[in-house]
């Protein structure tokens, strides 16, 4: 792409030093560099996990803060502002087509942890944006998503999950519907609690997020955004719920949810669920953001997006297992766990114990050539007593192999079968065969 001669009227907005955008046309490679891994990891260890908590989320770029290069870095706490700078940067919007972009990554937060909130989270993303000729703005791309989402839940499993939709207007709808709450607010603010009161004045949308208990009635007694939106929003969300009800995807209409970022316009979600997560219940949220794009220096690029939660999707599936286990073991008759929603890690092929250090080199080499014919490994150590490598083996590994000075020496494997107790010499090339039945 040919950079633009032109002196832009704001700055240009670019990834920071030392990142990089990782665009479509180089997504099958990662996603085939990323596949290969986790079928890796898969493999030699089980199962992976990865968590990492940091405090500092926002720092001064130190070597340059002298110079008027000085810059302040955020860890990200979203990435819908992020993959708008991407597509300006890029000029994506020039292809003239509509842009879907995905992302799988972890988020950071400085926000109370506590059950299904932390400050380093995962989430999974989709942003759908172009010029308005793609077919950006049209209400079926918000609708499309929201069938999606519904079918992915579904099939992974998820039950009662429940679509939350809102329209939150045009930027010039929440201009009207903002001066009306503000001074429906006025007189009854000093009814609410100390945060609501400060929000009355400084964000009166936010006060419809409230959660206090003692303020409900009144702030549902507030007006309502459905009232104040113009003709064209209006419409296009009637379109949106209908072309849900075509699809049967069930919805509740929340009025109140407005969602806690400042770029939404009309379209706004969530998907909540009632086991597993508690207070912390929205499983993932999105909304349509028409506006960013231009709040950004960028072209007229109206979007939507979404992200789910990982980590609560995780923390939901686990718990539903676990609601079916508790279920089934009180009432025989009842249907066991349900297998579609989690699937316990199942066991290793074989650990492989070497009996003394001289074996660890041997044994490593087993373990190459058993990962390369796709079977799940795990290597013990030379120094480690055999009672402790057999109990490793046992919690870990459907078999135990056990190589020794004269198992090397004859290209022949000991192996153990847990399940039977059976324990056989093998030669090494009869193996994998052994392994796989
Ligand atoms: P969000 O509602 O701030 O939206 O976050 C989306 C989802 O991320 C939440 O519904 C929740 O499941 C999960 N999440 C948020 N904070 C935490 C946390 N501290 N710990 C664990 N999970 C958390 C966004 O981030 C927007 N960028 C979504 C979007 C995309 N809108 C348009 N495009």
């Amino acid at each position: 792409m040919t950079e633009s001669k032109k002196t832009p009227a704001r700055p240009t907005l670019k990834a920071v030093r030392g990142t990089r955008d990782l665009l479509p046309d180089q997504t099958p490679l990662w996603n085939h560099v990323e596949a290969t891994a986790r079928a890796l990891f898969a493999r030699g260890v089980g199962e992976e996990t990865d968590i990492v908590s940091k405090e500092m989320f926002t720092w001064e770029d130190r070597p340059r803060a002298a110079s008027e290069k000085a810059q302040q870095l955020t860890l990200r706490p979203e990435n819908t502002a992020g993959v708008v700078r991407a597509y300006i940067e890029h000029k994506l919007g020039e292809t003239g087509q509509l842009q879907k972009l995905y992302y799988i990554g972890p988020q950071f937060r400085r926000e109370r942890p506590q059950r299904g909130r932390y400050r380093q989270f995962w989430q999974i993303g989709a942003e759908v944006i172009g010029p308005q000729s793609s077919g950006s703005e049209s209400p079926l791309r918000d609708a499309e998503i929201l069938e999606m989402l519904a079918s992915f839940l579904d099939e992974l499993g998820i039950r009662d999950w429940r679509l939350e939709l809102n329209s939150v207007g045009s930027s010039e709808d929440r201009v009207r519907y903002n001066a009306a709450l503000r001074e429906a607010l006025q007189p009854i603010k000093h009814q609410l609690c100390e945060d609501n009161q400060r929000r009355a004045d400084t964000n009166p949308l936010r006060v419809l997020d409230s959660k206090e208990e003692a303020d409900q009635d009144l702030i549902n007694a507030l007006p309502k955004i459905a009232d104040y939106l113009g003709p064209e929003s209006k419409a296009h969300f009637d379109q949106v719920l209908a072309a849900l009800d075509a699809c049967k995807v069930p919805y509740h209409l929340n009025p109140r949810l407005v969602r806690g970022l400042d770029y939404y316009t009309r379209t706004t979600f969530e998907f909540t669920v009632t086991t597993g997560l508690g207070t912390q219940n929205a499983l993932l949220g999105g909304g349509r953001y028409d506006g960013l794009s231009e709040m950004l220096g960028g072209p007229k690029a109206p979007g939507i997006g979404f992200a789910i939660g990982e980590d609560r999707l995780i923390l939901t599936l686990q718990a539903q297992a676990e609601h079916d286990a508790a279920e089934s073991a009180t009432n025989p008759g009842a249907p066991g766990p349900d297998s579609r929603t989690w699937v316990s890690p199942r066991k290793l092929d074989a650990y492989i114990a070497p009996l003394t250090p001289a074996q660890n080199p041997a044994a490593l080499a087993l373990a190459r050539e058993l990962r390369t014919a796709g079977l799940t490994v795990e290597v013990g150590d030379g120094t480690f007593k055999l009672r402790k490598s057999f109990d490793i083996a046992d919690t870990l590994a459907r078999h135990i192999i056990l190589l020794g000075e004269d198992e090397v020496s004859t290209a022949t494997a000991t192996i153990k079968t847990f399940a039977t107790g059976e324990q056989v010499k093998l030669p090494r090339a009869d193996l994998t065969t052994r392994l796989r039945s």
